[in-house]
């Protein structure tokens, strides 16, 4: 049977060459970069290299980069540890109602703690209103807080120019989930008036478990953890150095081509949705129908329940999702289809298709078909 991934922004297949590179920083580079001896120095040597190349990748310098465990972990960091390190200059936190959990939570944490947060509205295709933002901006923000990418619809939020906003209007920090974005599309160049930026290594075909903070340089965050001093300080903790290397080699890949990926998958993209709307009747799409990620479509099959259509969809050997990952085993409404102002029918229809550049049309025709057949089946049962 033919396999057909399309569940990439919850995580993707490792490549090869990082996978070799994981393997071979875990046979032959094994020691702790702590250590004083010539197995230690090759491990400090291999994380040195590795900031060095994603720091070109970004634009920055490598002294303002930390290796964390993913994406959750630095945004974490960024969040909480601006809050705690500024809360003497103002306890307002701005973010958006489309969020990561892994930001809307750290925010519902800080309000238990006494902070204020704004969460600013979407319109219907999942983007912010830049005057919400700067009407929201007071003289206590301390931290904003914009996805550049929504991993739910895929949305693209006007970072560059919410960056200048905000450093034109207040003395609040400007922190970017980056995490759908990197190596997907273009970033701000060399990240300009962005403080904080957060990257995950198993969204562009590398590791799990390893991800990178970008903490502009003269920044100060407080650190949650108490340790042995690695990452100077910001994140203490033996180094994962096969993570890293992984990572480095994912990046590389992922920038090397990021104009070519972006290219073949906003086209397979656009085959799929443009198949899917024009020969299902009653299919929605939610998010921009135009200048939205070349990786995410996200449509509402009415009529049909989206976890009954997962699973129809896999007897078929098709991997797909009904909104984030990291939510899909809570049975609560997706908060993303909700904020663009969605109905239950269709957050209840809403399947998320998430393309790598490594599938082929064939793929698309084929994940067409199989789905004409099965919403026609799934509506046949489904009471609407
Ligand atoms: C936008 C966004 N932010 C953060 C994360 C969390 O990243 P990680 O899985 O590396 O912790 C994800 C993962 O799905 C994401 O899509």
């Amino acid at each position: 049977m033919r396999e057909v991934y399309l569940d990439n922004s919850a995580t993707t297949r490792v490549s090869d060459s990082a996978s070799k590179a994981v393997f071979n920083v875990m046979t032959n580079f094994y020691g702790n970069p702590s250590s004083l001896h010539g197995k230690g120095i090759q491990a400090e040597k291999i994380i040195k290299g590795s900031r060095q190349t994603i720091a070109e990748c970004l634009g920055v310098l490598p002294s303002e980069l930390y290796f964390t465990s993913g994406g959750t972990e630095s945004n974490n960091l960024a969040i909480k540890g601006s809050a705690y390190s500024m809360k003497r200059k103002g306890m307002h936190i701005i973010t958006t109602k489309v969020e990561h959990p892994s930001v809307i939570n750290v925010c519902e944490r800080l309000k238990d703690q006494g902070f204020e947060v704004t969460y600013l509205d979407v319109d219907s295709d999942g983007v912010l209103k830049l005057e919400d933002l700067k009407s929201a901006l007071t003289s206590k923000t301390i931290l904003v807080s914009i996805m550049a990418i929504n991993n739910e619809v895929g949305s693209v939020q006007p970072i560059q120019e919410a960056a200048k906003i905000i450093k034109e209007n207040s003395n609040s920090l400007f922190h970017v989930d980056a995490v759908q974005a990197f190596g997907k599309i273009p970033l701000v160049p060399g990240l300009k008036d962005i403080d904080l930026l957060s990257i995950s290594g198993h969204k562009i075909y590398g590791p799990k478990g390893i991800g990178v903070i970008f903490i502009r340089e003269k920044t100060r965050i407080s650190s949650l953890f108490d340790g042995g001093g690695q990452e100077k300080d910001i994140r203490p903790g033996t180094e994962n150095v096969p993570g890293i290397a992984g990572l480095e080699v994912a990046a590389k890949e992922a920038f090397e081509n990021l104009d070519k990926w972006h290219d073949t998958m906003l086209g397979l993209k656009n085959c799929l949705k443009d198949g899917i709307l024009e020969e299902i009747p009653d299919t929605v799409l939610n998010g921009p129908s135009f200048g939205g990620a070349p990786h995410i479509l996200n449509i509402s099959f009415l009529g049909t329940k989206g976890e009954i259509l997962l699973h129809a969809l896999e007897e078929h050997g098709i991997y797909v999702s009904t909104g984030s990952a990291c939510s899909s085993h809570k049975k609560e409404q997706s908060h993303v289809l909700l904020a663009m102002g969605k109905g239950p029918e269709e957050i209840q229809g809403a399947i998320r298709f998430s393309l790598s550049p490594f599938l082929t049309i064939e793929d698309i025709e084929y994940t067409i078909d199989v789905l004409k057949k099965e919403v026609k089946t799934i509506r046949k049962f489904v009471r609407r």
